[in-house]
């Protein structure tokens, strides 16, 4: 729906395109006839000022602090829902009822289970191998083993393959983790919650019975459900481009897991603790800060900022709360969390990260309950990419489903040579 115009004056002839409204937040200027009408592209490189697509599912206000899912806030989903149910809204756009969610819950607990033969190919990699390395060849490797649900122009298909990744990603990322350590893979066991059978695969054994810590399980499905989803972020937008193609869902997962590997993106939660354990005392902590605003230093506190939030990241004030309790339930005393709170005082009220709006971010606090929890620093981001999955194949069905979705393909500002000829090697 058109909603206004903007004008724009380009070698003195001036150009009228559409301004588009959503429900809530900025409009949006409509420039797809940009080029056929003035010959010129936009420049936007990290695409600040570019909207990609038109979605319902996540919306974020980064300047106060808001993230609502299918519009219902986080900090409310992550006190009183489920990961089970919010994956049910992500993917199906309401709240399911007591039925719905009971036959959710079970399709997807029918599916935890890999394909033997996976084991086989997981044993191929190195045992020191990277989680996130293994779970992108395996996620790669599932379009291999599950053909009948790559058909992306079937519906149905297309939701069996999304409730396949939803429920072999924890089982997954437990074998990942299993396998670094030697220890014998564990089958998923369907009678415990989603995030039970996860901590149960990753941190039991088959020698004896496994009990779940109910707060570890709480913290972990609130974890879970904070990083469920995030609106067009680089990890999302890599899902879509490869699916702009027509590329099958277990392809595509895997380019979103590729994506989330980077230190600027999902591996920040491990890059935010190995950071506060090198400041190690508060003491060092000015140091850090000036190492930070120094221009000709490229270090960054991790943890902090975020393209999208000048304000508190929403998820940062759970995280810390959960923070408080799993470290509380498990007795640990780890010097890196009055590292951390200390740290995000000094930051708060410094001049630099007030004026530049820098905030602690999710990853912040995170990655102290997870190692609290007993995770690794390598397995924090095979964690977020479990707890993503279900927003990318939401955010996947969601392109695919769209009649106005095409084949991704961003212009380019050429300031290469301009054509020349061929030189043979002998006159060069
Ligand atoms: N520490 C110190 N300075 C920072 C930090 C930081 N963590 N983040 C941004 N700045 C400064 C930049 O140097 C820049 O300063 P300048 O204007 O003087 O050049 C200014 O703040 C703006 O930063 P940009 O990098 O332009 O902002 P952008 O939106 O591109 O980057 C990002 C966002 C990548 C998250 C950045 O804040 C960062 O690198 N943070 C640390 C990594 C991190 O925690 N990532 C997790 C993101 S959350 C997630 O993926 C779940």
């Amino acid at each position: 729906m058109a909603d206004g115009t903007a004008s724009l004056s380009l070698g003195g002839n001036a150009h009228d395109f559409p301004v588009r409204s959503g429900s809530v937040g900025p409009d949006v200027i409509d420039i797809r006839k940009l080029y056929a009408q003035t010959g010129a592209f936009t420049y936007d490189p990290g695409f600040t000022s570019t909207a990609a697509c038109e979605s319902a599912i996540t919306y974020i206000d980064g300047d106060a602090g808001i993230l609502l899912h299918r519009g219902y806030p986080i900090d409310q989903l992550a006190e009183k829902s489920t990961f089970m149910e919010v994956s049910y809204l992500l993917l199906n756009g309401e709240l399911p009822t007591g039925e719905e969610l009971a036959k959710f819950t079970y399709t997807i607990s029918r599916h935890t289970m890999l394909h033997e033969q996976l084991a086989t190919f997981l044993r191929g990699f190195r045992r020191d191998a990277h989680p996130m390395a293994v779970m992108c060849g395996i996620v790669g490797a599932l379009s291999a083993f599950y053909h009948d649900s790559t058909d992306i122009t079937d519906p149905k298909q297309r939701m069996i393959a999304s409730h396949r990744l939803i429920a072999k990603m924890p089982t997954i990322a437990a074998m990942a983790y299993k396998y670094t350590i030697g220890q014998p893979f564990m089958y998923p066991q369907n009678n415990l919650t989603y995030t039970g059978n996860f901590l149960r695969m990753t941190f039991g054994v088959p020698a004896e019975p496994y009990e779940v810590n109910p707060v570890v399980e709480q913290a972990m499905r609130t974890i879970f459900i904070l990083h469920a989803d995030h609106e067009q972020n680089a990890s999302t937008s890599t899902v879509r481009l490869a699916g702009s193609s027509g590329a099958n869902p277990f392809a595509c997962i895997a380019a979103g897991i590729a994506c989330l590997w980077g230190p600027a993106h999902g591996g920040a939660n491990e890059a935010a603790l190995n950071m506060l354990r090198e400041i190690g005392r508060p003491e060092r902590i000015p140091e850090f800060i000036a190492r930070a605003k120094d221009k000709d230093d490229p270090f960054r506190l991790m943890g902090f900022g975020h393209r999208v939030y000048k304000n508190y990241d929403p998820r940062a004030k759970v995280m810390q709360k959960i923070a408080e309790q799993v470290l509380k339930e498990l007795g640990v005393n780890d010097p890196v969390f009055d590292v951390a709170r200390e740290l995000e005082h000094i930051a708060l009220n410094d001049e630099y990260f007030i004026e530049k709006k820098l905030y602690p971010n999710v990853d912040f606090y995170s990655g102290v309950v997870l190692s609290a929890i007993g995770f690794p620093t390598s397995m924090f981001t095979a964690l977020f990419a479990l707890a993503r999955t279900v927003g990318w194949v939401a955010q996947w069905n969601e392109m695919i489903s769209d009649p106005e979705q095409k084949i991704g393909r961003p212009r380019q500002l050429y300031t290469g040579a301009n054509q020349r000829d061929y030189v043979a090697v002998g006159e060069r």
